[in-house]
């Protein structure tokens, strides 16, 4: 079985994608694989902010994103946990509602001449 390790997690600098391929608001979701091994993160822009977080809910560390792709509710409010429908509040992962328990794990992330960038942590 495949699970998400820090072996996995992608180095500093890392393209993931251009700013101008993602709505605001929107999300996007990567996966990086090193072997059996992978590391899932997602970002969301909204109103010109661009977040980036470790795609494993705290509550039971299963990927948030629903089957289209996307990581929000459908009034780009908060982040959605498609497995039991916890809310995350967009600015700081902080679990609002639901199961979610304790806040979503921080992915730095980073614009760079207008790509989307792993950042170093800060
Ligand atoms: S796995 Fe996210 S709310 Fe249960």
């Amino acid at each position: 079985m495949t699970t998400i390790v820090e072996s996995a997690r992608p180095q500093p600098g890392t393209f993931l994608c251009r700013l101008d391929e993602l709505s605001d608001p929107g999300s996007k979701g990567f996966r990086f694989r090193v072997g059996e091994r992978m590391f899932a993160g997602f970002v969301v822009l909204k109103d010109g902010e661009l977040k980036g977080y470790v795609d494993a809910c705290p509550h039971a560390g299963w990927p948030l994103g629903r089957l289209d792709g996307g990581f929000l509710t459908a009034e780009n409010d908060y982040i959605y946990c498609a497995g039991h429908g916890a809310l995350f509040r967009i600015t700081d992962g902080r679990c609002m509602a639901g199961p979610g328990g304790g806040p979503l794990e921080r992915w730095p992330v980073e614009v760079v001449g207008g790509e989307v960038r792993v950042a170093g942590p800060s």
